[in-house]
């Protein structure tokens, strides 16, 4: 976590984070959009795939979804998925880095060498959890996924803030391509991963807002 990737890595890292679900061609070559299209709410096409958790699965390996929630381990090639954290979001034990946030929330964004640690305007966010565990999506329906990446709630709730940055240009990117049973298909997926216990730290108020907290609450 001692390296920090700038603001121009972090526009890579959304723009192929960004690559739009599909699926592959069926047998008579038609294209995986068509495919999808199709799909019967009883569940009877799965975009190509012999059940609903491979489609879903394929989703999320296309959607790039570890990019960021799962945490990375230090290879000699550089920072690799941390197969033991698959996607189980920033790891609760690790602080934020040590920068000077005001300097980064004015001038652009950064993130962390794992991607998991997001700083701007909008103050730190943290990559969720999204296995099957207590502190990840374990309690969660398939209505609250819905609504999470469709009106980007926080845990799908009505009243609950709007999802932060990176992860609201993302769901808006996924609800330019994908379909209902396509999101079903990925939250069937990932109520069957490992569930790993990590609590994700809530997220930070821009530290200007932080400031005018504080003086408004010494007058
Ligand atoms: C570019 C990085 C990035 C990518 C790619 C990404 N996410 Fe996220 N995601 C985040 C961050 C950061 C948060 C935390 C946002 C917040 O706290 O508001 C988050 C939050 C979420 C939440 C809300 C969790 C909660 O507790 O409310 C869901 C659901 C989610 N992501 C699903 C997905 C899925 C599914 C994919 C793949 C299709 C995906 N994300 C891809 C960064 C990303």
């Amino acid at each position: 976590m001692k390296q920090l990737i700038l603001a121009a890595a972090a526009a890579i890292a959304v723009a192929g984070c960004h690559s739009a679900p599909q699926t592959p061609s069926n047998a008579n070559g038609e294209s995986a959009q068509t495919t999808s299209a199709r799909s019967s709410p009883s569940g009877t096409s799965f975009g190509g795939y012999p059940d609903q958790v491979s489609w879903g699965k394929h989703l999320v390996q296309m959607s790039g979804c570890g990019d960021c929630h799962t945490p990375k381990v230090m290879s000699p090639m550089g920072p690799v998925p941390d197969t033991t954290m698959y996607l189980a979001g920033h790891p609760s034990q690790i602080p934020p880095p040590r920068i000077n946030r005001a300097e980064i929330e004015k001038q652009g964004l950064m993130l962390t060498n794992d991607l998991t640690v997001w700083i701007g305007p909008w103050g730190i966010s943290y990559a969720a959890n999204l296995t099957p565990d207590e502190t990840g999506i374990g309690g969660w329906t398939e209505a609250q996924f819905i609504r999470a990446i469709r009106e980007g709630k926080w845990k799908g709730m009505e009243n609950s803030r709007s999802l932060l940055p990176p992860m609201s240009f993302v769901a808006a990117s996924l609800n330019q391509v994908a379909n209902d049973e396509e999101l079903k298909a990925i939250f069937a997926y990932l109520k069957t991963i490992k569930p790993v216990h990590n609590l994700v730290p809530g997220p930070e108020a821009p530290l200007h807002q932080a400031q005018h907290a504080h003086s408004a609450a010494q007058f």
